[in-house]
């Protein structure tokens, strides 16, 4: 089955083509950072206008790029939430509407389910069950991924998600949108151990999170710098450092006991968040020591796009889910 994936919920336009037989033949993907960098923070406005302009130009590419025609698409899978609505509802409605014109099933898809899945694209899929760490802009969760649509959640952030203390820390710190791969790139100037920062709810049994307290934290440690005078190069680095391992320690500690909690050998890690080198090398550790193992999609398909869309979406497909005739678009959407 020839699967036609697109993702428009915040600001990537991504497509890509995925053949249930030979895996994925194509895909493209147009950033919208730039745009947004002036305001510092996406303008949820004119990113779906930039995804009306880019969705059917890159849908030709990755036709083109895939040697196949538009009449050979054989199901068509899209980000139905959760997202900014008016850019969830362009994707959706090119979706429908090309559905109807090819006479093809159309099947609207969760964004996080999207990432969950990114690493079944690589050469050495996991196998299920497994325990997967979600780390975005909007989420961090633990679940348990039992199969396609069997998930468990093990626990979540009761507050702010990873990504977004990363890109606040970020506006904090002087640095531009968006924030994560700013603050990794100036960590690793940071001196270690000049500030120590908390491991939130670490202290306590269980698996959810917390990192609005970090962001205070964060902000007095900037704000007795600045008073200070100290607040130069040097200092910035030594901050983002101490802010970062406190995140991937953090995230590393409660990953542990979510494998511990459930017997399992197997971590996925998955969305933006987890592109970052500091968390992949703790988790590394941490599962070598454990005799385990972490997968994670190859960076490209770690933050949005559309081949993760389409994979998830022809999983579904082929198990007979559709949409009816409405378009489905979800702001806020619990997985
Ligand atoms: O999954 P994603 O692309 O979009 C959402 O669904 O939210 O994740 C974006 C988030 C942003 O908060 C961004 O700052 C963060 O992932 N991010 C990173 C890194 N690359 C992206 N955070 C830390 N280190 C990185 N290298
Ligand atoms: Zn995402």
């Amino acid at each position: 089955m020839l699967i036609l994936g697109i993702e428009t919920s915040c600001d990537e336009t991504g497509v890509a083509l995925y053949d249930s037989e030979k895996g994925l033949l194509a895909h493209a993907l147009f950033s919208q950072i730039d745009m947004h960098a002036d305001y510092g923070g996406v303008v949820p406005e004119l990113a779906s206008r930039d995804h009306v302009r880019k969705l059917l130009p890159l849908c030709d590419q990755v036709l083109a790029d895939a040697g196949k025609t538009r009449s050979q698409i054989e199901g068509i899978a899209y980000t139905a939430g959760p997202g900014l609505i008016g850019a969830l509802m362009v994707g959706g409605a090119v979706a429908h509407s090309l559905a109807f014109a090819l006479g093809v099933p159309v099947l609207g898809v969760h964004h996080m389910e999207g990432h969950l899945l990114a690493p079944m694209l690589e050469p050495e899929p996991p196998a299920f069950p497994f325990v997967a760490l979600l780390v975005s802009g909007g989420h961090t969760q633990l679940v348990l991924v039992k199969g396609i649509g069997e998930y468990e959640m093990l626990g979540e952030s009761v507050d702010d998600a990873a990504g977004e203390a990363f890109d606040k820390t970020a506006k904090m710190l002087g640095l531009d949108y968006p924030g994560g791969p700013r603050v990794a790139a100036l960590a690793e100037k940071g001196t270690p151990g000049r500030y120590k920062f908390p491991r939130p709810m670490t202290d306590r049994p269980g698996l959810d999170f917390s990192f609005s307290g970090l962001k205070t934290f964060t902000l007095n440690t900037v704000t007795a710098a600045e008073k200070a005078g100290e607040l130069d190069d040097q200092t910035r680095a030594d901050i983002a450092l101490a802010f970062e391992a406190a995140v991937v320690d953090t995230l590393v500690i409660k990953c542990r006991r979510a494998l511990e909690q459930t017997h399992s050998k197997r971590l996925v890690i998955a969305g933006g968040v987890s592109a970052n080198k500091r968390l992949r090398a703790g988790l590394e550790a941490m599962t070598d020591r454990k005799q385990a193992k972490v997968f994670y999609a190859r960076p490209e398909f770690c933050t949005d796009n559309g081949a993760m869309i389409a994979y998830a979406g022809c999983q579904r497909l082929l198990a007979g889910q559709q949409d009816g005739d409405r378009i489905v678009s979800v702001p806020r959407w619990p997985m």
